[in-house]
């Protein structure tokens, strides 16, 4: 896996290509100083996001300027203050239908979802896509050690070090308009020298018995959207992307993902992948993996990240504003819904 094949999958790279056939998302530019705030411990809501409480708050008055330039938290130095970007991400959750799914270039916020109220990655606000993003160990990884794994990443000294807003990668925050995805329709695909040797269950923790009944029903569909949609249209010739067969003859593309050991080979293994053990059939179809009875499941490989570095760090004592910072921002968050609902 080379640096460049990294790149490719990076959302803004394939999103264009791709519009049709995968969920409609919204590519916003990071600005600067956002990589910072994000990499950057403790929880503290952006100064612009609890200045749309206020505003909300105060929509009849129209000395709301007034308001915020004298709001009590103008001295909290470290408050970041990301106005025009909080508008962006208000204006992107109301085209997308009200609930986004946040990502950044590559990563998912997923090993966060603990953190929201809802248990999920579905935002409706500003302050919900913070959040998540604040809290998430995948979006560090974005940021720092994209490349770590690659053969052609140099780690010498400098590039090692933090300074993600003084690389040249561009970051983007992307949001997707929301969707109820059933995990059991869910399915990688392994792309070897162009050709779709694997297909994997993408929940390798359950055991779905429809799987197996429908399982020549879900390969033809699979094989039939790549030969249609992908093949010869994403430019690598290994990779892996991901899709979700809602309905018998809908699929949906959801995201690619390098061909090495930083994407999830789930029910294969790199070491088969990457040797010539996986092969097509004689009819040129994949190889379908899927968890065929109740001890087949794999451990869910989030629950490696159910107990987060924030909550390591609270219970440490490494970070206890942290805690506080949260239980704060909640707290802002209520008051200010119930003083909407008051007025
Ligand atoms: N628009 C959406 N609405 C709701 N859920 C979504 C949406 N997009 C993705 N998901 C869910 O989140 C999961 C992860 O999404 P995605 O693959 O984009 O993140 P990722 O960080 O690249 O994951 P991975 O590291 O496994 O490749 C998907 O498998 C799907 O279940
Ligand atoms: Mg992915």
């Amino acid at each position: 896996m080379k640096v460049e094949d990294v790149r490719k999958c990076s959302f803004e790279k394939w999103y264009n290509a791709f519009t049709k056939v995968t969920i409609k998302s919204i590519i916003l530019p990071l600005p600067d100083g956002f990589t910072s705030y994000i990499l950057k411990d403790g929880i503290f809501l952006p100064k612009s996001s609890k200045e749309q409480c206020i505003a909300k708050r105060n929509s009849s008055d129209s000395e709301e300027e007034e308001v915020w330039e004298d709001s009590e938290e103008a001295d909290v130095s470290e408050v970041p203050h990301f106005a025009d970007f909080d508008k962006s991400i208000q204006d992107a959750i109301k085209t997308l239908g009200g609930k986004v799914f946040p990502k950044l270039n590559w990563s998912s916020p997923q090993d966060a979802s603990w953190i929201s109220f809802n248990n999920s990655c579905c935002c409706e606000s500003v302050s919900d896509v913070y959040l998540l993003l604040k809290s998430s160990d995948f979006i560090v990884h974005d940021l720092t050690q994209r490349f770590l794994k690659c053969e052609d990443f140099v780690t010498d000294e400098e590039s090692n070090k933090l300074m993600p807003d003084q690389e040249v990668e561009k970051f983007y925050l992307i949001l997707r308009k929301w969707r109820e995805i059933d995990t059991s329709g869910e399915f990688r695909c392994f792309i070897v020298n162009n050709t779709l040797i694997g297909i994997s269950q993408r929940e390798p923790s359950a055991y779905f018995e429809h799987i197996g009944r429908y399982k020549s029903d879900i390969v033809e569909d699979i094989v039939s959207f790549y030969q249609t949609h992908i093949h010869l249209k994403f430019p690598a010739t290994n990779y892996v992307f991901d899709v979700y067969r809602r309905i018998k003859g809908r699929v949906c593309l959801i995201d690619f993902n390098p061909f090495g050991s930083v994407t999830d080979s789930l029910l294969f293994s790199w070491d088969e992948l990457n040797s010539d053990s996986i092969k097509v059939d004689e009819n040129r179809l994949p190889e379908f993996r899927f968890v065929d009875d109740n001890h087949g499941v794999q451990p869910r490989s989030l629950s490696y990240h159910a107990v987060p570095r924030d909550i390591v760090d609270i219970s440490t004592g490494e970070d206890s504003f942290k805690l506080v910072d949260l239980l704060k921002m909640k707290i802002d968050e209520q008051k200010s819904s119930e003083d909407d609902e008051n007025i």
